[in-house]
């Protein structure tokens, strides 16, 4: 018995932010940011729209295209670094929003490994035979922790949700053995310093801006590139693939030359490997679901897929999964908002 993924949500709010309008805010420009990072334009959520609104969103897709049973989900696992409050949890709201009744909920905070993590602990209550089906959403309001005066780390982030339906099968599909790693001594290379237990928000800290994401960005570039191609490497032996079975690499959103070097170390055509960095930036737990959303199309019954990710913590991972059969889709919906406006994002 294995865990599968039947269905997909996902969820981008409508406003763009555009490299040209933070070129115009701090010492930047278009054509680096382009360079340096693949990004060219990123999602913001207002500011009435928090986390859970995103999760809430993303998984009313899941739910509305494959006509699934609110009733019967038992467990709902938000994968998330940016909750609505420090406490109560955001799982909760979530839970409530999208009227899953039967379900218990509990975030889970991984940074950008969150969604994977996530992905690892359900499908393990479910290889338990303690549950049948399982929704796992990964979402962040990224705007909400970023400086948008710091050129180092505003260029990066957007906002965004996706969410996977996880079920029982007795089928050769689903998920395959994972690897989750985490090293603590990476911590002070990219936090947010202030607004937990350890340095509660204070006038200092809002002098200091330390209420705001702080990155070593050449230093976290090099251990996720050493990482993720490693983990990867090491998910494939571990499940008994070779590079040249993986038909899709859907890596985590960073930074593309991250993405572009993890490809090449595994030997596997970068026409394999998921991009949309250049439309989403890096949306933290989100990436991979919104990758697996966005590319749902592409992904054919029996083909071996290769998830692996690298974050805060430092946290990191990787897994195998045979792509099985999803649930009936019920229409053809239009799932991300028309109208699209330029904003800008000041705090
Ligand atoms: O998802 C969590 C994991 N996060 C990541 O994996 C992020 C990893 N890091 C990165 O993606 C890259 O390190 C950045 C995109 C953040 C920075 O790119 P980089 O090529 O590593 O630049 P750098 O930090 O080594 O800086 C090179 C130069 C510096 O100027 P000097 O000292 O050489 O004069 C920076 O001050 O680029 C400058 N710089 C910028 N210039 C224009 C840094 N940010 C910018 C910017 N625009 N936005």
């Amino acid at each position: 018995m294995s865990a599968v993924i039947t269905a997909i949500g996902g969820f981008v709010p409508s406003s763009i932010l555009t490299n040209k309008k933070i070129s115009e805010t701090v010492d930047t420009s278009e054509e680096w940011i382009i360079k340096r990072t693949g990004i060219k334009e990123r999602r913001i959520a207002d500011d009435d729209t928090a986390t859970s609104d995103l999760a809430a969103a993303a998984i009313e897709n899941l739910i509305e295209n494959y006509n699934v049973d609110r009733g019967e989900i038992e467990a709902l696992l938000v994968a998330t670094a940016t909750p609505d409050h420090i406490l109560a949890p955001t799982a909760s709201i979530v839970c409530e929003k999208s009227r899953l009744t039967n379900a218990f909920g509990i975030d889970m905070n991984a940074a950008c490994s969150g969604f994977l993590y996530a992905l690892e602990m359900g499908a393990n209550m479910i290889e338990s035979g303690r549950y049948k089906k399982l929704i796992i959403v990964g979402a962040d309001k990224m705007s909400s922790i970023v400086d948008y005066e710091d050129r180092n780390t505003c260029i990066l982030f957007g906002d965004g949700a996706g969410a996977v339906l996880l079920e029982k099968t007795e089928s050769d599909y689903g998920l395959m053995k994972t690897i989750l790693k985490t090293d603590g001594s990476g911590v002070s290379s990219l936090a947010v310093p202030a607004g937990g237990s350890r340095n509660p928000t204070s006038m200092q800290s809002l002098l200091h801006r330390t209420h705001y994401l702080k990155q070593d960005g050449a230093f976290v570039f090099k251990r996720a590139v050493a990482a993720m191609s490693q983990v990867s490497q090491d998910a494939l032996t571990k499940n008994e693939l070779e590079a040249d079975q993986i038909d899709w690499v859907v890596p985590h959103q960073a930074n593309l030359r991250i993405i572009t070097a993890v490809g090449e170390s595994l030997g596997i055509d970068f026409e394999k490997v998921k991009v949309n960095i250049d439309r989403y930036g890096n949306t933290t737990s989100a990436t991979v679901p919104l990758c697996l959303w966005d590319f749902k199309d592409d992904f054919k019954e029996g083909q071996n897929l290769l998830i692996t990710t690298f974050g805060a913590g430092f946290s990191w991972g990787a897994t195998c999964l045979k792509w099985g059969v999803m649930r009936e889709k019920k229409t053809v919906q239009k799932t991300k908002d028309s109208k699209v406006e330029e904003v800008l994002v000041a705090h």
